[in-house]
């Protein structure tokens, strides 16, 4: 997929072939090429969110940690907090280590407790189990030890296989995105001049093509993109220039990406309307054909559209949607995140107008897609989430949107399918997704939006007067 996250189909990544023929065999990972440090890995961690029954005991919170000492389980992280759910009360949250007997630990503390909820990737089991989710923006720095395969890691049939240096360049971008932490600018990269000669021809090829066939809201930002981060054809635009303008556009922001992360964890940070991009760019011996997303496939395909409201909102509900959600659900989002954000068409005063970053960064299968050759079918989520597709060639179906808006709407609708038993919603001032699951809660995002209500009827009474 031309996204940095797993394909729903057990290949490792999407290509374009655009000028160079045929595409390459399904990739595979190079032997003994796995390079993924040694970290804290929120894999294996269990997090139990519970509020003790007897809330104003002295001493409770030694009692409950007493229960953890006698089953020997390790408490990676503990934190207590007022709770959302009941006024007036509190409520605890544990990260527990692997190790000793959770089950026992789970067994009694969910006696003890009013509220008990665990959180886990390794979601597997009867008791509920909800999989484990990011709730700051922050925590998306766990992802970086999660990813599948490292950056650096390149298959036989690579371009660059065979080039140590480019081997070594890929190795440097790789390290860059796995030391990244949330709210450092993202390291700015001197590229190289074979590097800009590369950008080069895929930019001067592709902006030819745009005016008639990329989306108006791509066509719309990207004379702002020349205009404030810096795209030329002789120059390759840095992350954290375009990461600041996106930021003041729709507040995305990007995140470098040393590998391949799992669709969940690539969902995920959709929902902070954070994208996760690569930095380095293909090999200079192939310079329109590439076998993975590279900085060309990013800024070019992905970044425009993430500049536009609507789109912004769209992706955000897929991020949502998959928070918590079953594996089977994980795979439809990221479905549906394919043939919309990656290779969705849509339909502009009765033109066919491409605004998925696979096609806006391929030259090929641009023009492939608009060419009348493929069957096209109208975006309808739960159809197309269970669409199957190739990764090694191109889409024999392409899904066309009516606009943002109505993709938004219909996926919304198709995220209250999704078997969850609480709601998410983003809370942008404090950058942390809300589990909503009380009355309480709901009674308060009422009053808020009663409160936004008000200050559009004030400024509607005003219009009129
Ligand atoms: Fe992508």
């Amino acid at each position: 997929m031309y996204a940095q996250m797993k394909p729903s189909v057990p290949v490792e990544e999407n290509f374009t072939s655009d000028m160079n023929g045929s595409p390459p065999d399904k990739p595979k990972l190079m032997d003994g090429g796995n390079y993924i440090k040694e970290g804290r890995d929120s894999a294996k961690s269990t997090c139990l969110i519970f509020s003790p029954k007897k809330q104003d005991e002295v001493g409770v919170l030694s009692q409950v940690l007493q229960l953890f000492v006698k089953h020997e389980v390790n408490l990676l992280h503990i934190e207590s907090r007022s709770s959302l759910r009941q006024p007036d009360s509190y409520e605890f949250m544990v990260e527990c280590a692997p190790g000793g007997d959770l089950g026992a630990v789970i067994t009694a503390l969910h006696s003890q407790s009013g509220y008990f909820s665990i959180i886990s990737r390794n979601h597997k089991d009867n008791l509920g189990t909800v999989p484990w989710f990011p709730r700051r923006i922050r925590d998306l720095d766990k992802f970086a030890n999660q990813i599948l395969s490292y950056g650096s890691e390149l298959d036989s049939d690579h371009p660059g296989f065979t080039d140590q240096t480019y081997r070594a360049r890929r190795k440097y971008f790789a390290d860059l995105a796995y030391n990244y932490k949330h709210g450092r600018p993202i390291p700015k990269v001197d590229y190289t001049p074979e590097e800009i000669a590369t950008w080069g021809v895929v930019f001067r090829k592709l902006t030819e093509m745009y005016p008639k066939h990329a989306c108006r809201e791509h066509n719309h930002v990207f004379p702002l993109l020349i205009e404030n981060c810096g795209y030329r054809e002789d120059n390759i635009p840095q992350l954290e220039d375009i990461s600041n303008f996106l930021k003041d556009c729709t507040g995305f922001t990007l995140r470098p990406v040393a590998g391949l992360l799992s669709s969940r964890d690539f969902l995920a940070g959709l929902a902070f309307r954070v994208f996760h991009s690569t930095q380095y760019i293909r090999h200079s011996s192939m310079p329109l054909y590439t076998p993975e997303p590279d900085v060309c496939h990013e800024v070019l395909g992905h970044v425009p559209l993430f500049a536009d409201p609507s789109f912004a909102q769209f992706s955000q509900v897929i991020g949502l949607a998959s928070l918590g959600a079953p594996d089977e659900y994980i795979e439809k989002l990221a479905t549906c995140f394919w043939f919309t954000v990656e290779f969705g068409l849509c339909r502009q005063n009765g033109e066919l107008k491409a605004y998925g970053a696979g096609l806006l960064s391929s030259f090929g299968e641009l023009e492939y897609s608009l060419s009348g050759e493929p069957e096209l079918r109208p975006f309808e989520p739960t159809k197309t989430a269970l669409q199957k597709y190739p990764i090694t060639e191109y889409q024999p179906v392409y899904y066309v949107a009516e606009d943002f808006q109505d993709a938004k709407e219909k996926m919304t609708k198709f995220a209250q399918e999704i078997p969850r038993k609480f709601g998410v919603r983003y809370d942008p001032y404090t950058q942390s997704i809300s589990i909503i699951d009380s009355k309480h809660q709901i009674e308060e995002l009422v009053n808020n939006v009663n409160q936004e209500v008000q200050i559009l009827m004030d400024a509607q009474r005003k219009l009129k007067s």
